[in-house]
C-alpha cells in the first residue's frame, strides 16, 4: 500500500507533479505533457491562476461562448456563458431570437437581502437567553460599525439583528440571525467577517452578564446562509398564442398547451423536476462561472428554493391567461459584480464588460433570464421533436472527434448527418463505409 504524503502543499509546482508521476502515473511523460500543455505561456497570468486555489498543477478550460440577441427590459444584451455541455449556448440563442419580437425578458429584482447566523447552544432558560440579547444588542450592532462603515456609506451594511429560538427543533439550540445588503458584493466575506463579529461581542458580554442562573451561551459555530429567498429575481415571457405561430405542425396554442402541461407535471413530480431544474441550471451556472460568481453556492440556495414548502418542485410555471401564454419563475440568486474572482479573473472582467458593468441587481436579472430561456428552450424540444435531435446535432462534432475522423470525414459526415440523430455506432459505420469507398477509389 502506497504510504500518505506529508507536507504536499509545501512542495514546489513541479515537485508535486513528480510526486503525481511517480505515485500514480508510472512515469508518464505523456502525462506530464498533458498537464504543460495546458499552462499558460504568459507566466504572471499563469501564477495568477495557480493562486486561486491550492495545489494547482494546470488548468482546466471551459468553453466561454456568447448568447446573442437577448432583449431585456427593452435592452439588447449579449449574455456570455462558460459551459462544457454542447446544445446549451444554442439553445439560449435560439430562445433568445424567438423572445426579440414577441416582447422580451421582462424582470424584477423582489429583494436583494441575505443573511447569516451565530449559531449558539444555551441550556439555560428561555427568559434568561431573551433577556441577555435585550442586554447585549446594542453592543453586538455597535461592534460592527468599523467592519460595515463602506457598506454603510453604499446604503448598505447589517439591516436586522434577531434571536430565533430554535429549542423546539433541537434541544438547547439558538440563533443570532443577521440580515445584510451587500450592494454589488456577492458578500459572502462581509458577512462572515460580521458575524465572527458578532460572536466575539456575544462572548464578551455574556461574561458581563449577571441574570444567567445557569451555563453561558456558546458559539457553536458562525457563518452566512447560502438560502437566499429575500435576494430574488423574477423573470417573465408572454406573448398572445397568435403570436406563437406554428411550431413543429403544430398550432400556438397546442404547443401552448403541451409546455404548460410539462411545466406543471414538473410542478407535482420530483422525478422530472430535477430534470426540469438541472436545465434551467444550464443556462444559470454558465453565467455564473462566466461571471466569476458561486455557482455551487447558487446551486444549494435554489434548489433549496425549489423545496420550499417541503416538496421539491419546478422552479418555473407557465399558464394560459384568456388568449396568452405566460411562462415565468421567480430565482434566488445572491451575485457579485465586484469583489472576489469577479474582480479577479480576466474572463469574469471581460464578462462584466460584455454586460456593460452591471450592478449586482442588473446581473441577477440577466442571469434569471438565460435560466427561463434555458428552460424555455429545453422544453421546445421536449414537447416537439425530443431532445436529441437538437442536442445531438450541436454534439456530433465531439462524436466525430471521439471516432477519430479527420477533418476531410468530419464534413462529409455533417452533411450525412445533418436530417438525423447521430448514434455513436451509425457513425463508424459511416466512417467505415466513407474509409473503404475511399480506398476503392
Ligand atoms: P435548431 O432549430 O436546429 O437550430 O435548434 P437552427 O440551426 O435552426 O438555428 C436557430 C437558432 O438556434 C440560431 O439562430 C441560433 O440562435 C441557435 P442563428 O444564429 O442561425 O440566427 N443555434 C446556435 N447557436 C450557436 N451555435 C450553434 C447553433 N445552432 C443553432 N451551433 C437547438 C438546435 C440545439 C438550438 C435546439 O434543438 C434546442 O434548443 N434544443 C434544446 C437543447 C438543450 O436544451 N440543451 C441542454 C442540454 S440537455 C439538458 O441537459 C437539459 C434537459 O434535460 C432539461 C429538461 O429535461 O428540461 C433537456
Amino acid at each position: 500500500m502506497n504510504t500518505p504524503v506529508s507536507g504536499f502543499s509545501k512542495l514546489s509546482k513541479s515537485q508535486k507533479i513528480d510526486w503525481l508521476l511517480s505515485r500514480h502515473l508510472n512515469e508518464s511523460e505523456t502525462a506530464r505533457e498533458v498537464i504543460t500543455r495546458y499552462w499558460n505561456q504568459d507566466v504572471p497570468l499563469q501564477e495568477l491562476h495557480d493562486g486561486f486555489s491550492e495545489n494547482t498543477i494546470t488548468n482546466y478550460y471551459l468553453p466561454y461562448g456568447l448568447a446573442p440577441n437577448f432583449l431585456i427590459d427593452g435592452e439588447l444584451v449579449t449574455i456570455p456563458m462558460a459551459i462544457e455541455e454542447s446544445s446549451v449556448v444554442a439553445a439560449a440563442s435560439k430562445a433568445a431570437k424567438f423572445w426579440l419580437n414577441r416582447g422580451g425578458f421582462k424582470t424584477e429584482v423582489l429583494g436583494t437581502l441575505k443573511s447569516g447566523q451565530v449559531h449558539l447552544n444555551f441550556e439555560g432558560l428561555n427568559s434568561e437567553m431573551e433577556a441577555f440579547f435585550a442586554f447585549a444588542k446594542a453592543s453586538l450592532l455597535q461592534s460592527l460599525e468599523s467592519i460595515n462603515a463602506s457598506m454603510k456609506k453604499r446604503g448598505g451594511g447589517i439591516q436586522d439583528l434577531r434571536l430565533v429560538d430554535k429549542t423546539k427543533d433541537l434541544k438547547g439550540y439558538y440563533q443570532l440571525h443577521a440580515t445584510f445588503e451587500t450592494n454589488d458584493a456577492m458578500g459572502a466575506n462581509f458577512i462572515n467577517t460580521s458575524l465572527e463579529q458578532l460572536a466575539m461581542t456575544l462572548r464578551l458580554k455574556a461574561s458581563e452578564f449577571k441574570g444567567f442562573s445557569t451555563d453561558r451561551p456558546e458559539v457553536v459555530m458562525s457563518i452566512l446562509s447560502n438560502y437566499v429567498p429575500e435576494c430574488r429575481v423574477k423573470v417573465s415571457v408572454s406573448c398572445s398564442l397568435d403570436e406563437i405561430g406554428e411550431v413543429n405542425g403544430v398550432t400556438g396554442r397546442e404547443f401552448a398547451e403541451k409546455f404548460v402541461r410539462a411545466v406543471n407535471i414538473a410542478g407535482i413530480e420530483p422525478l422530472r423536476a430535477v430534470t426540469h431544474n438541472k436545465g434551467i441550471m444550464n443556462g444559470i451556472d454558465a453565467v455564473v462561472i462566466a461571471t466569476g460568481n458561486d455557482f455551487r453556492a447558487v446551486e444549494a440556495g435554489v434548489h433549496a428554493y425549489a423545496a420550499r414548502d417541503g416538496k421539491y418542485r419546478s422552479l418555473t410555471n407557465a399558464r394560459i391567461e384568456e388568449h396568452n401564454f405566460v411562462f415565468e419563475a421567480e430565482f434566488p440568486l445572491a451575485l457579485g459584480t465586484v469583489g472576489g474572482l469577479t474582480s479577479l479573473h480576466p474572463l469574469s472582467k471581460l464578462a462584466m464588460q460584455i454586460l456593460g458593468q452591471p450592478s449586482a441587481e442588473k446581473l441577477m436579472r440577466v442571469t434569471a433570464v438565460a435560466g427561463l430561456a434555458q428552460n424555455f428552450a429545453a422544453l421546445h424540444s421536449l414537447v416537439t421533436t425530443g431532445i436529441q435531435a437538437g442536442h445531438m446535432k450541436m454534439h456530433l462534432v465531439n462524436m466525430l472527434e471521439q471516432i477519430g475522423a479527420n477533418d476531410e470525414e468530419k464534413a462529409q459526415l455533417k452533411k450525412d448527418f445533418e436530417d438525423k440523430t447521430p448514434s455513436f455506432s451509425g457513425l463508424k459505420e459511416s466512417l467505415a463505409q466513407l474509409r473503404i469507398a475511399a480506398d476503392q477509389s
